[in-house]
């Protein structure tokens, strides 16, 4: 039986966990869950939001499943999320972004990828109070680093017959950081002479992308770009409860939805686990459990598709057990 390690986060982490597992279970494959906790409370107890346990857990299983894990804002400890991506190299962060049948949207053919740089730039948290009223915050950005995620997003493009890639920077202002990853993005452009490369800036990329998604198709960009950018994106489909994604390193993956934590709805049972489910059938395919991916991909689908106990923020009024049962029925 394969082992996969699960963070099942804090928030409403623990609640799409459990109705994520349960699913799984409930298609029938088999999983050693080996459950890590990290966060606040982890802090608490063993003197640091993400223990070595964590890391070794992934790098002997290769794989991860994770939920959400809240960051205390503008104090405390550094996100566990970033540390993570950073420790394992998890490079590349892929967020897949398409129309799901059944939630309307202002628009029915999107279809893009957001390919975020996962291991630099401003989240490289180096950080100081130059004095009582100035701080600064040092956005690294590397030719190598760069290069590898631009690469990777073109390999996606070829693997998934795509036909553009956009590389998407402020290199009109950040002239030496974003100008190096244009540049990095120009020189790998060249050994891909069948996708078209583009050049677009974040804020026009913006305005574009909630009047026209369409012509979009996979985006690169670095680090806080893409993160923004993918929160956006999530809007266009449905919003964050149906956007997943995953970290991919050259050893390891570790799946996880877009979204965070939500504490403003956690322990209510009002949470979508959407997210974490299609991250995990992004999951199951990536370990060659396909079968297993499409059955539970296709239950979820038909569930949303048949607006059968939705939750509240895809216009529903169900719980996460309404949801995830009608889910478990569907499965075949
Ligand atoms: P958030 O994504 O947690 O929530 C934003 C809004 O979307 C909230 O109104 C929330 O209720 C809603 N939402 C999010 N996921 C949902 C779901 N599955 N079902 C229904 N509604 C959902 O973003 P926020 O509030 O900015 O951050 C909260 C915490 O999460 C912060 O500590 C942040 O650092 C952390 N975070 C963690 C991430 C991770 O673990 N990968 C990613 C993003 C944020």
């Amino acid at each position: 039986m394969r082992t996969i390690t699960l963070i099942n986060g804090d928030g409403i982490g623990p609640e799409i966990s459990e109705s994520t597992l349960e699913i799984i279970e409930a298609s029938g494959l088999k999983i050693n869950w080996d459950i890590q906790t990290a966060g606040q409370k982890v802090a608490e107890e063993e003197g640091t939001p993400l223990p070595k346990r964590v890391i070794d857990s992934i790098k002997k299983n290769k794989v991860a499943l994770k939920a959400p894990v809240t960051t205390p804002i503008g104090k405390g400890f550094r996100s566990v999320n970033v540390q993570l991506r950073k420790e394992l190299d998890l490079y590349a962060n892929i967020r897949p972004c398409k129309n799901i049948k059944g939630i309307e949207t202002r628009f029915n053919d999107v279809d893009l990828i957001v390919v975020r740089e996962n291991t630099e730039d401003l989240y490289a948290g180096i950080e100081r109070k130059v004095d009582e009223n100035t701080a600064e915050s040092i956005k690294i950005i590397t030719r190598g680093a760069s290069e590898r995620i631009v690469d990777y997003a073109f390999n996606l493009a070829v693997k998934q017959n795509r036909k553009t890639v956009w590389c998407v920077t402020k290199a009109n202002i950040c002239k030496l950081s974003d100008g190096l990853f244009l540049e990095s993005a120009r020189k790998i452009a060249q050994n891909y002479p069948d996708i078209e490369f583009k050049e677009i800036l974040v804020d026009n990329l913006c305005m574009q992308l909630v009047q026209n998604p369409s012509k979009f198709d996979v985006l690169v960009l670095p680090n806080l770009y893409g993160d923004i950018v993918s929160d956006l994106t999530a809007g266009l489909i449905g919003g964050l409860g149906v956007a997943q994604g995953a970290n991919i390193g050259k050893e390891c993956a570790v799946f996880e939805p877009v979204h965070g934590s939500a504490p403003d709805i956690a322990g209510k049972g009002l949470a979508n686990p959407a997210a974490l489910i299609f991250s995990a059938v992004e999951m199951l395919k990536y370990i060659g459990e396909t079968g297993y991916a499409d059955k539970i991909d296709r239950a979820i689908r038909e569930t949303i598709e048949n607006k059968d106990s939705l939750t509240k923020d895809l216009g529903g009024t169900s719980t996460t057990r309404e949801f995830t049962d009608a889910i478990i029925k569907r499965l075949r």
